[in-house]
Formats: C-alpha cells, sequence, structure tokens
C-alpha cells in the first residue's frame, strides 16, 4: 500500500522544463502551517521558507539573528501543508559560511528534520565548494545573486546592486559558476532588468527575479509583501495584490468594539 498522495509534485527537473518551453516560474514566500496550505492550493510552483522570517516572523531588523533550529521548526510547519509545490529552504546566516563541512551538515539537518525539498545559499564563487559539497549528498540547491540580504553590514544598504559593470561582470561570472557546480535555479534579487534577461539568456537553469525584471524566467516576492500586510515596506518591485493591513486593521477594531459593546457574542453565537 502506498502512503504517497496522488497529487503530481513540482519537482526541480519540472522547473528546468519550463524554463525550456518558456513557461514562467511563480514562487512565494511562507513561514506557517495555515499560509503554506492556501498559497499551494492556489496551485505555486515553489514555496521559499525564506529567511525573511527573521523580519517578517520574528521582527528583526535583518536576517543575520534567525537559527538553523527556527529556520527548521518554519520548514517542517511548512512542509505538512504542501500536497503539490517545491519547498525551498534558506540555509540562514552562520549555518554555511565557515566550511564545505559545516554547509553540509545544516543542509542535511534541514532535509532531515524539517522533510524540505531543496536548500538556498546566498553567494557565488566563494561557497562553490560548499554547494558542490551539498549536492554530492544528493541535496538540490538553488542559488541566489545581486541583493544577498546576509551580507547587508559588507554592503550598507539594501539599494539597486550590480549598476556598475565591474559588478554586473563578477554577477555573470558568479551566475555560471553557479551553474557549472549544479544548482538546480538562481534567484536574482534587486539587479537592473537588462543584467538579469542578460543572465537568463546565458544561462540554462532558471533565473528567478524578485526586483530583477520581466526577462528572468520566474517571479518571488515575500508573501506578507505583496498581501499589503508589511505597509511599511514599499519598494518599486512591489506589486500589491490586497490591502491586508487596512483590512485586518478594521477587522480587528470591529472584534475590540464588539467586545466591548457586549454585542459579541450574541445569542446564536453561545451554548
Ligand atoms: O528570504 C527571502 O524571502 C528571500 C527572497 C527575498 C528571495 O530570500
Amino acid at each position: 500500500m502506498s502512503v504517497h498522495k496522488e497529487i503530481k509534485k513540482v519537482t526541480t527537473h519540472q522547473l528546468q522544463e519550463m524554463k525550456r518551453r518558456g513557461e514562467k516560474i511563480a514562487m512565494l514566500t511562507a513561514y506557517d502551517y495555515t499560509m503554506a496550505k492556501i498559497i499551494d492550493h492556489a496551485g505555486i510552483d515553489v514555496i521559499l521558507v525564506g529567511d525573511s522570517a527573521s523580519n517578517v516572523m520574528a521582527g528583526h531588523e535583518t536576517t543575520l539573528p534567525i537559527t538553523l533550529e527556527q529556520m527548521i521548526y518554519h520548514a517542517s510547519s511548512v512542509i505538512r501543508a504542501i500536497d503539490r509545490a517545491l519547498v525551498v529552504v534558506d540555509l540562514p546566516f552562520g549555518s554555511y559560511q565557515g566550511n564545505s563541512k559545516e554547509a553540509l551538515t545544516s543542509a542535511i539537518r534541514i532535509m532531515k528534520e524539517s522533510g524540505a525539498h531543496a536548500v538556498k545559499l546566498e553567494g557565488g564563487k566563494e561557497i562553490k565548494d560548499s554547494i558542490e559539497r551539498i549536492l554530492s549528498a544528493g541535496i538540490p540547491v538553488m542559488g541566489h545573486l545581486g541583493l544577498t540580504p546576509q551580507s547587508i553590514y559588507k554592503f550598507g544598504t539594501y539599494t539597486v546592486r550590480a549598476k556598475e559593470e565591474e559588478e554586473a561582470k563578477r554577477l555573470i561570472e558568479d551566475a555560471k559558476i553557479l551553474e557549472e557546480s549544479g544548482c538546480f535555479a538562481l534567484v536574482l534579487e534587486k539587479i537592473p532588468a537588462k543584467l538579469a534577461e542578460k543572465v537568463a539568456q546565458s544561462i540554462s537553469i532558471p533565473v528567478i527575479g524578485i526586483g530583477a525584471g520581466s526577462g528572468v524566467d520566474g517571479q518571488v516576492l515575500v508573501t506578507h509583501d505583496m498581501l499589503g500586510m508589511t505597509h511599511e515596506f514599499s519598494p518599486r518591485f512591489l506589486r500589491r495584490y490586497l490591502n491586508l493591513y487596512e483590512s485586518m486593521n478594521q477587522a480587528f477594531t470591529q472584534y475590540i468594539n464588539d467586545v466591548k459593546s457586549k454585542d459579541f457574542p450574541n445569542e446564536s453565537e453561545q451554548y
């Protein structure tokens, strides 16, 4: 008797096929069971358990404080909700930069303890050994170039990256290194659209953009941003599909008023 569900799951191979036939890849973040279930049922291709959980879930200013244990907790909550999407989990800051053995140990913990399908690492040439070592254990790896929030203290700002020729050249070289190392896909964050398109055309693996224009193979947004829950964050690349901050605020205010005015609960809302 099989315990596997019949629903066809998205695989890394399918994402590469999608790039080949020009079908765009849709990716969103999730950090908990309920949100992941709604996103998965809507038909998303990839769910990213991003280390943006550090900001969105825990209220930290940067992605640096989140721990491997916390990422595993978020990832296992997401995995329990998923029928179809490919689930990729960020290796958090400090869990892979030391050496390739540390990177492999962290990736194995994520895969084993959460049931995730792949990991994502920030960086290019400097983490090539770690990527290859993780891949040698059969763990799919997604790369991440451009604005890499784990290096925020090196760069100092969250502004657009690789606007200068020298940095753009390095980014293209890094993208090729990640492809050669065996990454199944690559995230490009906040770089000029023309450069992102050039990268997508010069490598065979899918390139998924955030603030990287339309010439790439797919798009990713932070779910809480696109739902308009984080109303104080308004970069140019962000399209808001809802204004949940407003709707939720109205609902909470109404609830408070209903409790205080003794309108809630009414006759039909009690036993
Ligand atoms: O952590 C995250 O949410 C990310 C996306 C912005 C790509 O890395």
